[in-house]
């Protein structure tokens, strides 16, 4: 067994099979899994990323990804990756993940999310692969009663996004009950930021509905300026407060619940990954304004139906037991975002 940089014994050595690892987050997980000396096979349908992540990770890291166009809900395609194994874990991003999306199309929401995740834990099953790391969000809390939110705050779904990563920590918990499966459920805050090298970051299609995103792309000169949802909550500021975090500590907390998989045990965990800070619109808007060096137009308007007025984590579980905690702060997430933002205006396909 390995030390591993959280000073636990590595539990898992081997291929490590990465759903999404095109994408936004499980792109930077594959660079860390990568620079953590795992072999890794990628699965991603190329729906919502671009095949060029893959050289970009590859110039990143000096090794090359293995990589199979396929969808998750392809039992076939799926089957055929696990028999050309051998498959140690899973990291399953791959998702739908746009609320306003979800709204419009909610069945489509339901088989890609609910649909797509049973299709792998059955060919798990039949592979007899038991290691999964799910890509949850704190989107199950809903709106919570108390800040910050723990794991064991009620969980509920606000939207058919919601419902869909509600009902995936369910399946996997029921999964689990059944015996013989470890399995981490990470709950995501607000990820942002992108690799300090700047080859990967977030490659929204069209325009944006996140706050950083949105706010990089006035900066650049791509929209005219950001509408602030809501100036008016009981807040420091009166705009709402969320737990922004660098996507390269989560990539390190996939590790982190990586090694944690066999340590732990059997049995369906959840983890909050934020970092215990709360940052409001308005101060974002500052930071990113630092890290460009120019002033960014917005100006305050109604609130956007459906927001809770502030979200911020409790980390401290993931902390206790997987020795993992954020390091980077709200400047560095804005100066490593716009680094990728101004060298790949058009995203990939630029
Ligand atoms: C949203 C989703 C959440 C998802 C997360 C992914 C909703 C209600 N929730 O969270 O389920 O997991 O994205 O990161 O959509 N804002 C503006 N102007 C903008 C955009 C956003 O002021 O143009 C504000 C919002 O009102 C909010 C904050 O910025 O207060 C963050 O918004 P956003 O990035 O969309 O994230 P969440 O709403 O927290």
């Amino acid at each position: 067994m390995n030390a591993t940089r959280h000073g636990y014994a590595r539990s898992v050595a081997g291929q490590i099979l990465v759903t999404g690892g095109t994408g936004y987050i499980g792109s930077h997980t594959v660079v860390a899994l990568l620079e953590d000396g795992h072999d890794v096979v990628i699965v991603d349908d190329l729906s919502n990323s671009s095949e060029r992540a893959v050289d970009a990770i590859t110039s990143i890291t000096g090794r090359r990804p293995v990589f199979v166009r396929a969808d998750v809900c392809d039992a076939e395609r799926l089957d055929a990756v696990f028999a050309a194994g051998p498959v140690d874990a899973v990291l399953h991003f791959a998702a739908r993940k746009s609320v306003a999306e979800s709204v419009r199309d909610p069945d489509g929401y339901e088989r890609v999310n609910v649909g797509g995740l049973r299709t792998l834990v059955d060919t798990m099953q039949r592979h007899d692969v038991h290691r999964l790391v799910f890509s949850s969000s704190c989107t199950v809390y809903g709106e919570p009663d108390h800040v910050p939110v723990d794991e064991d705050a009620p969980l509920r779904a606000v939207n058919p996004y919601g419902e869909t990563k509600l009902a995936g920590e369910r399946l996997l918990g029921d999964v689990a009950a059944g015996g013989g499966w470890s399995v981490v459920l990470l709950r995501y805050f607000n990820p942002i930021g992108a690799h300090p090298s700047g080859a990967i970051g977030e490659d929204p299609h069209g325009i944006p509905d996140n706050l950083v995103p949105y706010v990089m792309q006035v900066a650049a000169g791509r929209l005219a300026h950001l509408s602030v949802y809501g100036g008016d909550y009981p807040t420091r500021d009166g705009t709402c407060i969320r737990d922004y975090l660098h996507v390269v500590d989560l990539a390190e907390g996939h590790l982190a619940a990586l090694d944690a998989l066999d340590r732990l045990g059997p049995g369906c965990r959840a983890f909050n990954l934020g970092t215990g800070v709360g940052t409001t619109v308005l101060e974002v808007v500052a930071a990113a304004e630092r890290a460009v060096g120019h002033p960014i137009p917005h100006r305050v308007v109604g609130r956007r139906p459906g927001d809770a007025a502030a979200v911020w984590a409790d980390p401290a579980r993931a902390e206790a037991e997987l020795g993992w905690r954020a390091r980077r702060d709200i400047d560095t997430m804005c100066a490593d975002h716009w680094r990728w933002q101004s060298s790949h205006p058009e995203g990939f396909t630029g």
